[in-house]
């Protein structure tokens, strides 16, 4: 048997939404609300990763008031993201309870983190780990369900429609969708294996399981959202769309320049994995200084008016009214030159 080579992969560059007909008098007509099963229900369907430069307690609990959900990292000990997790109902104190979610891994201490987050109230958990179509995720699942059976179980990532299929027959409910695609990732240089962001999320919503699909790394701004939505997407999940912000662990330092910065780094960078483990082994991420941009409120409230908006061009009132009505087009790199902002570049 030889390799094949499959068709040609899209990304969100690559395409764009034909402008429709709307009928939409007012933005505050839609509705952007997303249910990803079992209890959790978000009015934002935005989701902040699981990187401990990103979500801790503090950016769990103020992405929820927005609308969103946070999943608390798991780079840590088990008390010490149990901690996270107090901390996060602690800034809930005056608003209702909020949706928190925890990452666990798949092999380690992970079932006895899994008792302990449930215990501190959690609402749902993530299976964390880079390549999750794999073995040790299905026996992982498998003990997870055992142990909380009705409990909402989110796993990646995975970047094939047989991927999804085989994390929801071994018990996910939600599933990350995206090899290598985000911001800070470097595994399809370093391993030559991946999928374009937008292909991957076009492929793996063909499910037929009782699954979402939560589209993870690679989202730049509310456009690639309102894509990835149109797509097949129930959720999106970001990391350098909310990086630098106060509500992200770690300090705001100066740079050589005198600017303010925040480090973001991906999970599998050299320097996380000396942080946590203590040594690097292969490694598929970078770390970097981004700028400190205030409180992630005032980002997400942009965010999500550009969504509506996105929306409202595809006369789209709903998610589901969005996925039917979406109309893809191909853009070419002159398209591309031209959809962005270009009086910059303009040759007088
Ligand atoms: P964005 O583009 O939102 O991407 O910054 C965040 C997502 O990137 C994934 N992630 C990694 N992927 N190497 C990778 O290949 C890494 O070191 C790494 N760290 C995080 C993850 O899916 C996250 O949500």
């Amino acid at each position: 048997m030889t390799s094949s080579l499959s068709s040609d992969a899209l990304t969100y560059d690559d395409v764009l939404l034909q402008p429709q007909y709307s009928e939409i008098r007012s933005r505050s007509d839609i509705n952007i609300a997303t249910n990803l099963g079992r209890g959790v229900e978000l009015e934002l369907p935005i989701i902040s990763s699981p990187m401990d430069t990103i979500t801790g307690g503090y950016m769990a609990s103020s992405i929820y008031k927005l609308g969103g959900a946070g999943i608390i990292h798991r780079y840590n000990t088990i008390e010490e993201q149990v901690l996270e997790v107090v901390d996060a109902y602690q800034h809930s104190v005056n608003s209702i309870s909020p949706i928190i979610g925890a990452a666990i891994g798949i092999s380690g201490d992970y079932l006895e983190r899994a008792t302990a987050l449930i215990s501190a109230g959690v609402d749902f958990l993530c299976v964390d780990v880079a390549h999750g179509h794999h073995i040790m995720m299905k026996e992982a699942l498998e003990n997870i369900r055992n142990l909380t059976p009705d409990f909402h179980i989110m796993a990646g990532n995975v970047a094939t429609l047989q991927g999804v299929n085989d994390l929801s027959d071994w018990g996910a409910d939600s599933v990350r969708c995206n090899i290598g695609g985000g911001s800070i990732c470097s595994t399809r240089i370093q391993t030559g294996h991946g999928l374009p962001g937008l292909q991957t999320i076009f492929e793996c919503a063909q499910t037929d399981r009782d699954v979402t699909i939560i589209a993870d790394g690679g989202i730049r701004n509310s456009g690639d959202i309102v894509k990835a939505l149109a797509a097949g997407a129930d959720a999106v999940m970001c990391g350098s769309l909310l990086s630098g912000t106060t509500e992200t662990p770690g300090d705001v330092f100066e740079g050589s320049d005198g600017f303010k910065y925040k480090v973001y780094r991906g999970m599998a960078s050299k320097e996380a994995q000396i942080k946590w483990r203590g040594k690097y082994s292969s490694f598929e991420g970078v770390s970097s200084q981004v700028p400190f941009r205030g409180s992630v409120v005032d980002i997400l409230k942009d965010v999500e008016r550009g969504i509506r908006s996105g929306f409202s061009y595809s006369g789209a009132t709903s998610l589901a009214e969005l996925r039917s009505k979406a109309k893809f087009v191909r853009q070419t790199s002159a398209g591309l030159g031209e959809s962005r902002t270009h009086i910059a570049t303009r040759k007088w």
